[in-house]
């Protein structure tokens, strides 16, 4: 098993040639044999075209969303077997961007999650507070809360991440301190073993990480790789991230 995952979520940015442009990049400067799993999450539109392009073996590809259903009516949605059919490894699933722009309830958010695991995808399930939790002494339980019910009915976990993202980090240049991330990551792998007796479940850390302050949240313990959005999409800044982590191997 890998040290670190360092995964790239690119959000709605970049058309197919840009999205080549940044895979190549990546692509080409990528080391075979590190104990660091590098992955990126482009939006649905590229993931069968990059997925012929890269080699399977080097950059995992993963989506940023999915629907729980199997098939049907649902104008818009992408299911897991379509996802699993175009080379797709990883799906993220709770993003607080999910959450709060478009409504997604823990209840949907765990039957993605269990259907998506027992369908063999590897799941990244993002918790997180928002400021105002933060501020009204919320976290924990907010945290808490969010696992509790997102993993309702899972029992593999081999396939499964946690991403912990605090909303009021995300986008804005604000990152957790030291401390923050790493009682609240302590916080998350306790839940862990307490819920599933072991954790051997990475943990990740997202929000405004960057080639500057990565080495800083990677060396937290129970830090095991960063969510990572607008870095991401700057070749050069994601693979530094990559390679801070393959240094703290
Ligand atoms: P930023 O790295 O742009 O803050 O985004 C974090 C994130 O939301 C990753 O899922």
């Amino acid at each position: 098993m890998s040290k670190y995952l360092i995964a790239g979520n690119w959000k709605m940015n970049t058309n197919l040639d840009e999205a080549k442009s940044i895979t190549d990049r990546l692509h080409s400067y990528l080391d075979y044999d590190s104990e660091v799993e590098l992955l990126i999450c482009p939006p649905f539109t590229h993931l069968s075209f990059l997925s012929e392009l890269i080699d399977l073996s080097r950059i995992s590809l993963g989506a940023q969303n999915v629907h729980s259903e199997k098939n049907g009516a649902y104008t818009g949605e992408i299911s897991i077997d379509m996802l699993l059919s175009v080379g797709c490894e990883y799906v993220i699933i709770g993003h607080s961007e999910r959450r709060s722009i478009f409504g997604e309830d823990d209840k949907f958010i765990n039957k993605k999650v269990v259907n998506s695991l027992n369908a063999g995808l590897r799941v990244i399930l993002c918790i997180g507070e928002t400021l105002e939790q933060r501020e009204k002494g919320e976290t924990f339980e907010i945290l808490e809360n969010q696992l509790e019910k997102g993993l309702i009915g899972v029992e593999k976990i081999i396939n499964l991440k946690i991403a912990y993202e605090p909303v009021w980090a995300i986008g804005t240049g604000k990152t957790a301190n030291k401390e923050q991330i790493s009682e609240t990551h302590e916080f998350i792998s306790k839940f862990l073993i307490k819920r599933f007796g072991e954790n051997n479940i990475k943990i990740l850390y997202g929000g405004s990480m960057n080639a500057e302050n990565a080495e800083e949240i990677l060396s937290i313990k129970n830090v095991n790789g960063g969510l990572i959005g607008g870095a991401s999409l700057k070749p050069d800044s994601f693979l530094s991230i990559y390679n801070t982590a393959i240094k703290l191997c």
